[in-house]
Order: structure tokens, then C-alpha cells, then sequence
């Protein structure tokens, strides 16, 4: 059996868990939080950052950081996960789908000037499979109609997109680091703030709208209600999962991109023969080893082949199901021509399995597969 994804635990996980049980907190903001934000500073230069429990909760927070409102515009690929949209959805904000380039299947940064109205108040950009969108030219549309960029790097820690770190391209980054992850801390994320000034606020948001950091830090003897805000800090016995993933960055980062390559460079024949196409990779951008996803001829020749790897014993995935044509998007207007380009590739995307200790035998194996039953 070659699952879909299987997270790489080491006794050094198991080390530092049983540390942060005995010597750590059980809350949030312990010794093993402070040691993921130095890691975070020493590996992507990042200052402003905090733990929140889930990528979906990062979201959420930038959403709040904001003030979106009911009625206000928010552009978003369809291709993407349902948390990128509920993120402000919850706030009454309203999605505006924007289709996806063909070749890396981020959302097409030549569309989003079109879809641009007097509501328009952000742009949630995702980088699908790790690599980031075409974030200068994001960054100036932005600019030039003063609008919010939120990054969703859920999938792109440690991708760089001209030599900058994914998370870092925009005013907020958001990170996951659930169990699919290439860094995983079981259910978590966090959000990166470009700017100082958005901390204060970020750190009241995160503990239930109370100035509890502050206290901590020892700047007010009391704690109170200050601002609207949720339960967004994760368990320190999660950090410490982390932590421990994070000083194995270069290891896992090395594996999963040999992983990565060894699927290209044997799926290139298959290629050739027109039997689907590997993945795109700009030139301007090193990617993290996240996914390695085809485009296959149609949606019923993935159909098949993901019913017959699996009866080989391969699950393979398909990744995102477009939004605007799910029943959520459906309800809220949307048709399936709407964002054409993600309805076809979005049918065609399938994404095979891949983790830190898959071994080079077990892609081959994949590989084999796929050609006997394409
Ligand atoms: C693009 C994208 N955004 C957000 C999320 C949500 O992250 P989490 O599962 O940590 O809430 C995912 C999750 O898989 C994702 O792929």
C-alpha cells in the first residue's frame, strides 16, 4: 500500500513532546512557541509571526486584522481549499472567483484588474502546490487600487518565489501545518505580518480579544476585553511537535524534493507520449517539494486511474474540487462557466503520492503503474 501522504516522525518529535509535557505548558505561548518563532527568523528572515491552531484560523485572523465587513469584495481563486473563502465569508465578505492560469493553475493575475469593483477591499491569493502566484504583479494591482493581499502558503513553507519566501510575499502570509503538511505540528498554521504596527492588535485577536499577551510580558498587572477576537493560540505541546520538524527543515526539505524530482524526471516519457503532463514550475520560483501534481487528458481518464491505482494500492488525490461550482458556490450564484479554465483542469488535476520517506522504489513503482494502466 503507498498512501497519499504519511507525516516524518522522529524520536526527536517524541523527545521534545514528552519535554513540553513535563517542562513546557499545556497552553499556548510556552518555551517551545518563542523556539518556533526564533527558527522561523533564522530560516526565512520572518519577525512578526504567531502560531495560530490552524492554517484556516490564519485566515481567519487576517480577515479580522482588515475589518472586512458585510458587502465588501474579496478576490479569490476557485481552486483552492474552502478555508481560503469561509476565512471571510464568516465576516459577511463576499468571494469574487477569479480562474487560474493553465500552467501552474494559480489564479491568472491578468484577470484580477476585471474583476475589480468599488467593494473590492482584498485579494486571498493561494500557492497551489507550493508555488507562489505572480505575487509583483499582485502586489501592484494592489497597490494601484489600494487593496489588501493576503498569501494563503498553506502548502508553500520554504518555496521562494525570486529569491523571497513564500509567506513574506504580501501584507499577511498564512501558513499550515496540519498533518499534510511538509511541517507538521498535528492541526495548526500561522500568520506572518509584514508589519509591526498589525502585532499588537494580532495578539489581542488571537487571545480572545483580551490583552492577556501583554500581561504576560509583564506590561499591565491585569488582562481585559479590548477587541473583537477568538481562541486562536495553539497548544505548546503542538509547538513542540513543530519545533522539532523545523530543526529537521533541511532533511525534510531534501527528501520530499528528491521525491519531487524522481517523479518528473520518470514521468517524462509518459509525457511525451501525450498521456498527461507533469507539473510547471516557473523559472523565478524554487518550490518546497509539496505535491507532485499531473494534468491528465480528461476528467474520466482520472476517474479510472484513480479507481485502478487504488485497487494496485496507490491512492492518489484529487486536490480541490473547484469552489464556485461546489453546492456552497452554487448557492451563492455561481455557475460552473464562470471560471472555465478551473472547471477543465480542476476535472484533470490529480496529485500523486508523495511524503519525506517515500523511497525512490516506491515512486518507481507509481510510475510503473501509471504506465500500465495509461
Ligand atoms: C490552500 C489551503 N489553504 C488553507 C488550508 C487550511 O489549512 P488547515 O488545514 O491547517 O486549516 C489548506 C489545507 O489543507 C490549504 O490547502
Amino acid at each position: 500500500m503507498i498512501p497519499f501522504n504519511q507525516p516524518t516522525i522522529t524520536e526527536l518529535e517524541e523527545r521534545y513532546l514528552v519535554d513540553a509535557l513535563h517542562h513546557s505548558r499545556l497552553a499556548g505561548d510556552g518555551a517551545y512557541t518563542m523556539r518556533v518563532y526564533r527558527q522561523m527568523e533564522e530560516l526565512f528572515g520572518i519577525r512578526n509571526v504567531l502560531l495560530t491552531t490552524s492554517g484556516t484560523t490564519a485566515l481567519e485572523m487576517a480577515a479580522l486584522l482588515i475589518d472586512l465587513a458585510p458587502g465588501d469584495e474579496v478576490i479569490v481563486p476557485s481552486f483552492t481549499f474552502s478555508s481560503t473563502v469561509n476565512a471571510f465569508l464568516l465576516r459577511g465578505a463576499k468571494p469574487v472567483f477569479c480562474d487560474i492560469r493553465p500552467d501552474t493553475l494559480n489564479m491568472d493575475e491578468s484577470l484580477i484588474e476585471g474583476l475589480i469593483s468599488p467593494r473590492t477591499r482584498a485579494i486571498y491569493c493561494v500557492d497551489y502546490a507550493g508555488v507562489p502566484c505572480e505575487m509583483d504583479e499582485i502586489g501592484r494591482i494592489a497597490r494601484d487600487h489600494g487593496l489588501f493581499v493576503i498569501e494563503d502558503a498553506a502548502q508553500a513553507m520554504g518555496s521562494t518565489y525570486k529569491g523571497r519566501y513564500a509567506g513574506t510575499l504580501s501584507e499577511f502570509g498564512c501558513f499550515s501545518f496540519h498533518e499534510t503538511k511538509n511541517y507538521v505540528m498535528g492541526e495548526g498554521g500561522a500568520i506572518v505580518l509584514d508589519q509591526e504596527k498589525y502585532m499588537e492588535r494580532a495578539e489581542i485577536i488571537r487571545e480572545k480579544g483580551t490583552n492577556r499577551r501583554q500581561m504576560l510580558d509583564g506590561l499591565t498587572d491585569k488582562y481585559t476585553w479590548h477587541d473583537i477576537g477568538s481562541s486562536f493560540l495553539p497548544s505548546d505541546l503542538l509547538a513542540a511537535l513543530l519545533c522539532a520538524q523545523l530543526e529537521r527543515y533541511d532533511e525534510i526539505m531534501a527528501k520530499r524534493r528528491a521525491v519531487w524530482d524522481a517523479y518528473h524526471q520518470r514521468l517524462r516519457p509518459l509525457e511525451e507520449a501525450g498521456k498527461l503532463r507533469r507539473a510547471m514550475v516557473p523559472e523565478h520560483v524554487v518550490h518546497n517539494g509539496h505535491m507532485y501534481n499531473i494534468v491528465l487528458p480528461s476528467e474520466a481518464v482520472r476517474s479510472r486511474l484513480v479507481a485502478e491505482l487504488k485497487a494496485r494500492g496507490t491512492l492518489a488525490f484529487i486536490c480541490y474540487v473547484p469552489l464556485h461550482s461546489a453546492p456552497m458556490g452554487r448557492r451563492l450564484g455561481w455557475r460552473a462557466e464562470d471560471c472555465p479554465i478551473t472547471e477543465d483542469y480542476g476535472g484533470r488535476a490529480l496529485r500523486l503520492p508523495l511524503y519525506a520517506d517515500m523511497t525512490l522504489e516506491q515512486v518507481e513503482q507509481v510510475v510503473d503503474q501509471l504506465t500500465e494502466i495509461l
